[in-house]
């Protein structure tokens, strides 16, 4: 049976065990106020604050580094938590060697081919970090830079507001980006992203989140078993450099095809160009709903042993699916394992990548007067 997380919580309320299991002062309905602690120092001198915040049986830590979600705890079918993203205990860790855990990504998640594209005419070069090509907004992107975050506690809800203005020409972008995300946890445990960003000149956006997830908790080991489920009948096949090559193809028939729930691994394996090009998924799915004005869910990501389930909803039309594969080894998290290949997936809902490029592809042109807006929500049962 799939307990949803109220159940979860109630069962545990009528088992009179709330106030350990769920850390203190928490109840199903209502959370309580975020709270500012120091995490560490970055080179110059800046401090780099982490926000513990917790509602209906979720519990998040965000750095103001990043936006970076360096812990994320959610219970098991027994009730028992476990920190279901992969991070590290220290700021220094992060600036050195972060394959972009927990953060947000911006201007543009995911590559932009050789950094170039034209807008109105003009021709933009990008900061290349990726071979010739642009990644996740370049060298410094968003998920690099100090953000400006106010917490807040709204009816049953809890969150912050995170604010990050990108100038004109930072990491070749055209065009100020103010940039607003909100983080919200809701009474049901949910985990609500809500990206705004304006523009004073036309430009490109596409803004995402990178968490890596293993719903077995942290350092426990491959992802490989996970059950995965994507709604989305085409994906964007790649070239060697994993730019997509203009292609929508039909999943039917191939690896690829999530539409009814599979684990991970069993088709990974099978030596499908697609897979041996990028050493496993890393795609982006076209999702069948398309854009909509309310995010609808699309995606699910369930853990059999824990019972964890991830689900996610979002109104943007894709969804990258990457199952960890260049975790190496050489990265140590904070329950001090180490983490390798398939430790761990991200689901980054987004436009597609390159799409500056491909003017078949949905288009992330934001000009003056507009607002970009978009919605991802998690949530979390067992
Ligand atoms: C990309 C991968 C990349 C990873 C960085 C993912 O979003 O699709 O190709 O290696 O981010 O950790």
């Amino acid at each position: 049976m799939e307990l949803n997380r109220r159940t979860v919580i109630a069962g545990a309320a009528a088992a009179g065990v709330a106030a350990t299991t769920l850390g203190g002062t928490a109840h199903a309905t209502g959370g309580r106020k975020p709270v500012k602690e120091l995490f560490g120092k970055l080179a110059d001198g800046t401090k780099v604050y982490r926000w513990s915040l917790e509602n209906g049986g979720t519990r998040l830590k965000v750095l103001s580094w990043g936006g970076v979600v360096q812990s994320l705890e959610i219970p098991d079918r027994h009730g028992r938590y476990a920190n279901v993203s992969l991070g590290f205990d220290n700021i220094e860790d992060y600036v050195a060697k972060t394959p972009y855990f927990g953060a947000l990504i911006g201007r543009y998640g995911n590559r932009i081919a050789k950094g170039q594209f034209t807008l109105d005419g003009k021709k933009y070069q990008l900061s290349v970090n990726d071979g010739d090509n642009s990644l996740h907004g370049g060298t410094q992107g968003f998920d690099k830079r100090v953000w400006d975050v106010e917490p807040f506690t709204k009816g049953s809800d809890v969150g912050l507001y995170l604010y990050y203005t990108s100038v004109d020409g930072e990491m070749g972008y055209p065009g100020t980006l103010k940039v607003k995300v909100t983080y919200t946890l809701t009474k049901h445990g949910d985990w609500r992203i809500d990206y705004e960003a304006t523009t004073d000149k036309a430009t490109v956006v596409n803004l995402t989140s990178h968490v890596y997830w293993n719903l077995g908790g942290e350092g426990t080991g491959t992802i490989e078993d996970h059950e995965l489920k994507i709604a989305a009948s085409r994906y964007t096949p790649t070239d060697s450099g994993l730019i997509p090559t203009g292609e929508l193809a039909k999943v039917a028939g191939t690896p690829f095809d999530f539409r009814k729930a599979k684990a991970i691994g069993r088709d990974i394996r099978t030596g499908h160009t697609q897979l041996v090009t990028a050493k496993g998924f890393d795609h982006n799915w076209v999702l069948d709903k398309g854009i909509t004005a309310k995010p609808e869910h699309v995606a699910s990501l369930r853990d059999p042993s824990s019972g964890r389930t991830l689900k996610i909803a979002t109104n943007e039309p894709g969804l990258q699916f990457y199952s960890g594969n260049f975790l190496d080894g050489t990265l140590v998290g904070p329950s001090d394992r180490t983490y390798r290949q398939g430790d761990a997936l991200c689901l980054e809902t987004q436009h597609f990548p390159d799409a500056p490029n491909h003017p078949s592809f949905p288009s992330t042109v934001l000009r003056p007067g507009q607002t970009y807006r978009t919605t991802t929500v998690h949530s979390f049962h067992a």
